[in-house]
């Protein structure tokens, strides 16, 4: 009879033996594709559409991948044993160009003894993921990674591990240690230990990404870290929460709790409509007061900067705002509207009568080339949820204004006035 490890063994043979991502030789971490530019606004201070056109792929193929992922999705193995209910904070570096938030990012500490490394909190994928020097590697790598060969509880599959992200990709094998986050600690957190990386990433100030959705949405097919802590019920309260700040620092993460002192009123709920992304039903937009139809679901997504909506749903919103029109010569999804029109855009959301304004400090991406108008940060994008219906992205950019509460109980997403 097969042992499991002669089995693996097999496996491996099985593979040509120049494997790179199923090689247990030296890896040194590689670059591929082009890099990325950080700033939304062009040299002369108008506002870029390739770097929103790229923003635009990388959202793109982060959904197609994880929408992918979930139709194959099985049943998760409930893998921790509690121990105490507690609750922490993370406090979260705001990544900032050109005067705009582009992303959030903090410290997780991963392996025995931890080493740490930063990753950009995201609500919109499911799966942690390092760069990560594998066994005597020697490459110089640009960026802070993981050293496998330094972790005694460092374990690794066989599995390959992959993400397409447009442009760019990152590449690598499922392997698994402990991971802690300010105190709470998983013994055994599967993740991708990426050896593969665009340049996109290399230039990204945050390490990693840790996936704050559902599992059946998780390439690792493993629990993701905050569902681990909640199915271990550790949790004081079984939710996450965000403060994401506004072009300063002080952004934050609640595991377990909400932090008060950075939201006013109560907070409400919207229920999670299909369990991978955190989606929700929004029942429409409002324009200056107006009810602006069609309604769409909605992914609240940390890990996006702007929002996206169905071409229908962003048609329908400018069409609100007097003077506005889409830049169809550069087929970036993108509108321009009346700089002095100053328009008041809010979202609805199931559940709620209560209208969710965008703040138009951030609602307006910058001046545009014709004179007096200025870009809107709703971008017509047509994507479908894992069921086959349109889908939102609704990114930082909304969430700045509105402190985000991700609660398994139910589950559901809530909003409170952020302060
Ligand atoms: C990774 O750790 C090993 C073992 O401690 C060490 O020999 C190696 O130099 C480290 N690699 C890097 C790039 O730091």
């Amino acid at each position: 009879m097969f042992t499991p490890s002669i089995v693996a063994l097999l496996i491996l043979l099985l593979e040509p033996a120049s494997a790179g991502p199923l090689s247990r030789t030296p890896r040194p971490l590689q670059l591929r594709g082009p890099p990325r530019s950080f700033s939304h606004l062009r040299a002369d201070g108008i506002f870029d559409y390739d770097w929103a056109h790229s923003q635009s792929q990388l959202v793109r193929a982060k959904y197609q991948h994880t929408a992918a992922i979930a139709s194959k999705a099985a049943v998760l193995p409930n893998t921790l044993t509690v121990n105490r209910r507690a609750s922490v904070s993370v406090p979260l570096v705001d990544y900032i160009q050109s005067g705009l938030d582009l992303e959030y990012y903090g410290t997780l500490n991963l392996g025995t003894p931890f080493q740490q490394v930063t990753v950009d909190f995201d609500t919109g994928s499911s799966d942690l993921w390092v760069p990560t020097l594998c066994v005597d590697s020697t490459t110089d790598v640009l960026k802070p990674a993981f050293n496998s060969s330094k972790s005694s509880s460092y374990e690794q599959t066989i599995e390959p591990f992959q993400i397409a992200y447009g442009s760019g990709e990152v590449v690598g094998t499922i392997a698994s240690d402990t991971a802690m986050l300010s105190g709470f600690r998983v013994k055994s957190q599967y993740f991708g230990a990426v050896n593969v990386m665009s340049p996109q990433f290399l230039n990204d100030p945050a390490s990693g990404i840790l996936g704050l959705a559902f599992p059946q949405i998780a390439q690792t097919k493993q629990p993701p870290f905050m569902q681990q802590l909640y199915n271990a019920g550790v949790l004081d309260e079984p939710l996450f929460a965000f403060f994401l700040s506004r072009q300063e620092q002080g952004a934050v993460l609640s595991i377990g709790n909400t932090d008060s002192t950075h939201y006013t009123g109560g907070i409400t709920y919207t229920p999670v409509t299909t369990q991978t992304y955190w989606e929700v039903q929004s029942t429409g937009s409002v324009v200056n007061g107006k009810a602006v139809q069609p309604s769409f679901k909605a992914a609240i997504d940390t890990g996006t900067t702007l929002i996206y909506l169905p071409s229908a749903a962003t048609a329908a919103l400018y069409k609100a705002i007097p003077g506005s029109r889409e830049d169809s010569q550069q087929g970036t999804g993108m509108y321009a509207y009346p700089c002095n029109s100053n328009p008041t855009v809010a979202f609805t959301f199931a559940g709620s009568s209560n209208e969710y304004t965008i703040d138009l400090r951030d609602f307006n991406l910058g001046p545009s080339e014709e004179q007096g108008m200025c870009v809107g940060g709703v971008i017509a994008m047509d994507m479908k949820d894992t069921n086959g219906e349109p889908l939102a992205i609704i990114g930082d950019e909304f969430l700045k204004s509105w402190y985000s509460v991700y609660n398994f109980d139910g589950p559901k997403v809530g909003f409170a006035k952020a302060r």
